[in-house]
Order: structure tokens, then sequence, then C-alpha cells
């Protein structure tokens, strides 16, 4: 496992669509090791692929932080949302910054894990706020496009 540079704020890729996986192989194996490696030494809660300058729909997910509910996420799509949460966010690839946004508290996922195989994932508060955080990178969103100006978390 190796630890990849993380991409920052400024560089164009961030704002490019990533391209669906469709080989499960050794090259997007190694991909992930290096992606959960990066994440963990970083201290984040979620890293997508882009992040690490590659244009495919990866995610690494730990919103836990301690491995315990550790997630490896491949054309992952968003199948169901319900509520509403309003609070601080922040991004690897913008760092020393958070900003107030609106997410919702519940999201229903589908994405393939690492052979292929289609998984479903349910997250409410943190985990569907990092859901949607990480789905929207593969989509050339940031979270502070998403920022409420002036708001104060609930
Ligand atoms: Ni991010």
């Amino acid at each position: 496992m190796a630890t990849r540079k993380i991409v920052e704020y400024g560089d164009p890729i961030l704002r490019k669509k990533s391209r669906p996986v469709e080989k499960f192989d050794q090259r997007l194996w190694t991909l992930l090791d290096d992606m959960k490696h990066t994440m963990y030494a970083a201290e984040g809660a979620g890293l997508a692929a882009v992040q690490v300058g590659v244009l495919r729909r990866v995610i690494v997910m730990d919103c836990s932080r301690d491995g315990s509910d550790f997630l490896e996420l491949i054309n992952p799509e968003i199948l169901e949302t319900e509520g509403k949460q309003v609070g601080k966010e922040g991004c690897l690839s913008v760092p020393g910054e958070t900003g107030i946004t609106a997410r919702p508290m519940t999201v229903k996922v589908k994405a393939q894990d690492r052979n292929g195989n289609w998984c479903v994932y349910k997250g409410t508060e943190l985990k569907a706020r990092c859901f949607c955080h990480e789905i929207d990178h593969l989509d050339g969103i940031l979270y502070i496009d998403r920022i409420i100006p002036g708001a104060v978390e609930e």
C-alpha cells in the first residue's frame, strides 16, 4: 500500500466527471488499497478516486474513522433519500476550511464491491452526508458549491 498525493482545490481535475469502472482487476484493487491508506493517513472520513488524480467512479469511506465501518464503493448510485440535515462539512481537497451545507438525513446507496458484486448500503447523519459528499466528487461537485451563505449549524 502506498500513500498517494491528494489533489487540492484549484486543480481542474476536481471539476471533471469520473468514468464508470468496467474492470475489477488488480489495478483497481491497488487503487482501492492506496486510497484506503491515503484516507486514514489524512484522517478523513472519505476519499474519491478523483482526489488522488484518477477519474474513475471509486470511493472509500469510514465515518467511524477507526476501521470499524470501512466501505469500498464502486460505481455508486443514490437510490433514495429522506429528510434533511444542516451541518458542518469539510473536504481533504479543501484543507483547513469548513462550511454549512444541507444534505438528506438518510441515504440509500447501491454500489459494486471490489469484485463487481452489487450491494445496498444505508446511512444516516454523518454517513448520509459522507455518501452524498463523495458521490458529488464523482460528478465534479465540491461541498463548497453547496454552502448555505450565512448559515449556522443546527
Ligand atoms: Ni471531499
